[in-house]
């Protein structure tokens, strides 16, 4: 049955393979059999202090990105979060119905938040997952494809959902289901096996646009452990578990598939397998990437988008507007 699909990607730093694995190369499979929306939260990047060329230049490399994965404009419905103002209106409408104590339980926030000073930490953190609720609540999506760090922003959503049909007693919004992948969901940073790979880490994570030699060389300087097993153990082998997790997904194959490959192998030969793969993978994208560029398609795209996507957000604000009695002709 087609469904609503929708998910996003905020343009805070240069995109990497965490991102790929876990978010975007999932996205273009969707949009054949149900209708997808896919955008770029350039408001969510707002949250934390950005230099406009930079959230500019990271805009548009999402997008050429979205395109060299594989998204078809004419299937699945591309845009900027900012082209569509629903995003900030239903947001706040929402902001009314979420409560302080389950906002203080957002664990990106609270880690966000602990790296700053109490006193430049912005409000758009705090409310960040009211207004992603809003992204997802406008579009009536069922299934919203996004990393482990997300899920309990999406639950987060289905509780307000949930929340503001019972206290309305209809079913005004649709009540989203998070989608994430068993294998891949949480890729490491390659020198902190122990912490998520992040678009703010520039030894440990590898970023979509990275030159090739320097993939290969931080791949094979990732951190590994004493031993000389390739053997997928998170807690004791979180390094290596964290290549096992690369290989197994950029390859599609089973994380003991991979597992058997490297029976009796040293971590030297394994890490050459990972950055073979790897390099194969980012190779083909920024071939792909080059040639969006190159076309000279984002504008079209992202006009056609917004305009596509603000009809059925329009329609969604004015039907909550109607039922919590906002005065709408
Ligand atoms: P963002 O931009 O931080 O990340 C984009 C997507 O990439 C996933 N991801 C990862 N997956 C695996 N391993 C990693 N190391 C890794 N790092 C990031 C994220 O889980 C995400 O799916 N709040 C969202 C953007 C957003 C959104 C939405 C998503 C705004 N509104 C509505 C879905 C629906 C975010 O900051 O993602």
């Amino acid at each position: 049955m087609e469904q609503v699909v929708l998910s996003g990607i905020k343009p805070t730093g240069q995109l990497q393979l965490g991102n790929y694995i876990g978010a975007l190369r999932n996205f273009a499979k969707y949009q054949d059999d149900n209708q997808v929306f896919v955008f770029i939260a350039d408001l969510h990047a707002l949250t934390l202090p950005i230099d406009p060329q930079v959230l500019y230049n990271n805009t548009r490399d999402i997008v050429a990105f979205y395109l060299a994965c594989g998204l078809d404009p004419n299937k699945a419905t591309i845009f900027l979060q900012s082209d569509v103002p629903a995003h900030s209106e239903l947001g706040t409408i929402l902001g009314n119905y979420a409560y302080m104590g389950e906002m203080n339980r957002m664990t990106q926030f609270k880690e966000k938040a602990s790296k700053l000073n109490d006193k430049s930490i912005g409000l758009g953190l705090y409310t960040y997952p009211v207004l992603m609720a809003a992204d997802i609540l406008l579009y009536n999506a069922k299934t919203v494809p996004v990393g482990e760090d997300q899920k309990q922003h999406v639950e987060l959503c289905r509780n307000l959902a949930e929340r503001f049909n019972h206290r309305y007693k209809q079913d005004v919004f649709t009540i989203p289901t998070p989608v994430i992948n068993k294998t891949g969901a949480r890729i490491m940073s390659l020198s902190d096996p122990t912490k998520k790979m992040s678009k703010s880490d520039p030894k440990g994570d590898i970023l979509l646009k990275d030159d090739l030699k320097a993939v290969r060389k931080k791949i094979m300087s990732a951190v590994t452990d004493l031993e000389c097993e390739v053997r997928y153990d998170k807690e004791n082998k979180p390094g290596i578990s964290n290549l096992l997790t690369i290989y197994s997904c950029l390859k599609d194959i089973t994380i003991e598939e991979a597992e058997k490959e490297f029976i009796g192998c040293n971590y030297g030969t394994f890490k050459k397998a990972v950055a073979d793969v790897v390099c194969a993978t980012l190779e083909e994208l920024q071939a792909k990437y080059n040639q969006v560029i190159e076309s000279g398609i984002i504008d079209e795209v992202l006009q056609k988008g917004a305009e596509k996507a603000s009809k059925i957000a329009n329609e969604t604000v004015k039907r909550v507007k109607k039922v919590i009695g906002l005065y709408t002709k």
